[in-house]
């Protein structure tokens, strides 16, 4: 059962989410328009994942017996001045979110409400990961700064990423 001050909450982070998938969309627009296919791809696969994430929590609102709710999404930033500024602004986006999923945490924990700490902690341990990628994309862009072949090198580099698919039964 769910509290309406934590359902609320779990709503709000649903949003955070698939404004999440918003905004790496937006990127990824902005990377094709730079003729930086690597890094758009990259992009689409970090807003395709932000969507799972968002069903995540959809899934756990219906499971608990809560009642969802789409709230609107604002627009997303559209325009960049450097690839650099994009993973930037893309790592302070992610340092926002974990700061959503401790005060998510902490009210799950508060209320008791095991359940909802099993779900969130996934969420912990993913936003280590979040953060740490785009933080070491930064480095490379900053190491390669002004220099276009080392560009086109990273540009590569992200175009191999590929989406993994959730395993069967998870979100
Ligand atoms: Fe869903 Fe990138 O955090």
């Amino acid at each position: 059962m769910l509290s309406g001050k934590l359902q609320d909450a779990l709503n709000e982070q649903m949003k955070n989410e698939f404004f999440s998938a918003y905004l790496y969309m937006a990127m990824a627009g902005y990377f094709q328009s730079e003729d930086l296919p690597g890094m758009a791809s990259w992009m689409r696969i970090q807003a395709l994942e932000e969507m799972i994430h968002g069903e995540r929590f959809f899934n756990f609102l219906c499971d608990a017996a809560g009642r969802t709710e789409l709230r609107p999404i604002e627009g997303p930033k559209n325009a960049f001045s450097s690839p650099l500024e994009v993973f930037e602004f893309g790592l302070e986006h992610e340092k926002f979110v974990t700061s959503r999923i401790g005060q998510l945490m902490d009210l799950a924990r508060e209320e008791r409400n095991h359940a909802a700490e099993v779900m969130l902690n996934w969420f912990v341990t993913e936003q280590v990961e979040e953060e740490s990628s785009f933080s070491l994309i930064i480095r490379k862009l900053k190491r390669v700064e002004g220099d276009g072949r080392g560009l086109l090198m990273v540009d590569q580099e992200l175009g191999q990423r590929t989406f993994v698919p959730p395993a069967p039964g998870g979100a």
